[in-house]
């Protein structure tokens, strides 16, 4: 399974402020969406396109387009603060939702809202800004891919090698997309260095 590292200068400037304790939620939602934008460009590069003629003012062109429906599935809470720079990059998409929380405790993920649209032989962008254990990611994976994706893209801020390696060993075709793989999760499965509760920082909780 391959996953896709972001290499921009700008996306590391951008993750360190998100990282920072000091950052209140107002910039931390201004950061995410940002950084969001690259993520979701680095994850559309090798989308499949097709060809067609366009008239400039100045002539005919042969010019690129994305071939493939693209769906767009953020895993709430934390997902929606990727939601609106995909959608501004991508605003002819559907769009799905997944409801997904980890017991406090034990950091098991448990479904609690599902609105999928038809995914069958389309492209899927999951977004969710951390992947930890990958318990979440899984669930949501396992739906979505129940309903014959031709393609999915998990794309998210900061991965523990946790998670990468249950996506990996469960969803071997599966492409993730993310700003920085992590050195570990904690004894809590926070990921260190981490940025810590994303969904709390975005909304304030
Ligand atoms: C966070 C995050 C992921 C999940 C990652 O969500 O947004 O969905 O944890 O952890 P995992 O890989 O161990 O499953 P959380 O459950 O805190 O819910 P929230 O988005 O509502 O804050
Ligand atoms: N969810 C978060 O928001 N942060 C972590 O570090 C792990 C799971």
């Amino acid at each position: 399974m391959p996953i896709c590292l972001m290499k921009n200068a700008l996306g590391s400037h951008l993750l360190a402020e998100l990282r920072d304790e000091r950052t209140p939620p107002q910039q931390f939602r201004r950061l995410a969406k940002s950084i969001s934008q690259l993520l979701v460009a680095l994850a559309a590069q090798n989308l499949p396109a097709e060809s067609i003629t366009v008239n400039t003012p100045m002539e005919s062109t042969i010019c690129e387009k994305l071939s493939d429906d693209i769906v767009l599935v953020p895993i709430l809470r934390a997902g929606l603060g990727m939601l609106d720079a995909a959608l501004e990059l991508l605003p002819c998409v559907r769009v799905g939702y997944l409801g997904l929380e980890r017991d406090e405790l034990t950091a098991n993920a448990a479904p609690y809202y599902s609105k999928l649209p038809d995914v069958e032989e389309k492209i899927v962008f999951v977004l969710d800004p951390m992947l930890a254990t990958g318990g979440s990611a899984a669930h949501a994976l396992q739906m979505i891919y129940a309903k014959k994706p031709k393609m999915v893209k998990l794309v998210c801020i900061v991965a523990a090698p946790e998670g990468v390696n249950h996506l990996t060993a469960e969803f071997p075709e599966l492409e993730i997309i993310c700003a920085s793989l992590d050195r570990e999760l904690n004894h809590k499965k926070y990921i260190m260095p981490g940025l810590g509760d994303f969904g709390d920082r975005l909304y304030g909780t």
